[in-house]
């Protein structure tokens, strides 16, 4: 395999912080990475490109996958990994992060942010000498939906003009499902309960064709393509969890609702799930669901990601 010669500097910094930030061709790019990525790891070849570099980890929420997929991800492409939490940083002690920002930066080649609100990240980057990636906010998860729009192709082809169906919390996921359906064209059946709608102004799409809400969850799983649905409390809004265990009863996705999708649908969960609660097992455990492809393709996708960001196109 050859590496890739590119030095640091030579490719203009980009940061990924929404699933907008993208272009539907690069999106195209970045797919067709992540499956001869997906399938040299596969075949145990070794690809380290980033054999120089070096990513740096902030997680202030929990993360199973995000942390394992980046770190994984980037040792199998040569690279180091720094990992850091605001309980053992100076994070977690008020240092500006502006300053943290400024800091960490010029010792590594590419950050990954876990945080709170999307204030943060932003203002992260603004002062970052290298590129961030968002590895979530409370109001994006980009790189979950790359690996849920890259797993949808794997297994049913181009997402362009298919139906998916977003069951649940007006949360991070669903406002980035929107951000995917505007980007990549397809549609978005949304069936929240009532006071925990998307926001379309933190969503940022200017475009509403792409969007269709519906009051009945089985009105919006009616011939969808794919179907999915996320934790009914969030990370950060634990205080609200009784309240949403009352208000979104009727929003679990069960058999039901996946018989009125096309006979051929899939089922999504970013993970993870509770299952009897936003989905019932016989349907995450079911034939229709690709979770675990889902899971891991988060790491083949970031790896895409991070080669793109730090070498620019390859080939
Ligand atoms: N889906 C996802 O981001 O999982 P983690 O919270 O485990 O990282
Ligand atoms: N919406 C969930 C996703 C977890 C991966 C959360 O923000 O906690």
């Amino acid at each position: 395999m050859n590496t890739p010669t590119i030095k640091p500097g030579q490719v203009p910094k980009r940061h990924y912080l929404q699933f907008k930030d993208l272009s539907a061709e690069e999106y195209d790019y970045l797919l067709g990475r992540a499956t001869l990525i997906k399938k040299r790891f596969k075949n145990y070849e070794k690809y380290t490109p980033l054999f120089d570099r070096t990513l740096a980890m902030i997680f202030e929420k929990a993360s199973t996958r995000t942390r394992v997929s980046f770190e994984a991800g980037m040792y199998q492409m040569g690279g180091s990994v720094v990992n850091l939490t605001s309980g053992d940083s100076q994070l977690g002690r008020a240092e500006p992060i502006e300053d943290s920002a400024r800091v960490i930066s010029r010792m590594v080649d590419v950050v990954m942010i876990r945080t709170f609100e999307h204030t943060k990240i932003e203002a992260f980057a603004a002062h970052s000498r290298v590129p961030v990636i968002n590895g979530l906010t409370n109001e994006y998860h980009p790189c979950q939906i790359l690996a849920d729009v890259f797993t949808y192709n794997e297994h049913r082809g181009s997402i362009r003009g298919k139906v998916v169906a977003w069951v649940g919390d007006g949360n991070n996921m669903a406002n980035t499902w929107l951000q995917a359906a505007d980007v990549l064209g397809f549609t978005l059946h949304v069936s929240t309960p009532s006071g925990y709608e998307i926001d379309a102004k933190v969503a940022g799409v200017s475009n509403q064709s792409c969007v269709k809400v519906f009051d009945n969850p089985m009105d919006a799983c009616r011939g969808a393509h794919l179907v999915t649905t996320d934790v009914w409390t969030s990370m950060g809004y634990e205080a609200e969890n009784e309240a949403r265990q009352k208000a979104f009863a009727d929003w679990r996705v069960d058999r039901d609702m996946l018989a009125v999708a096309q006979p051929d649908v899939l089922f999504m969960h970013c993970l993870p799930a509770h299952r009897g609660e936003e989905v019932d097992a016989d349907v995450i455990d079911g034939p229709h669901s690709v979770v675990w492809d889902e899971a891991e393709n988060r790491m083949h996708v970031q790896k895409a990601l991070m080669e793109y960001l730090l070498l620019g196109r390859i080939g």
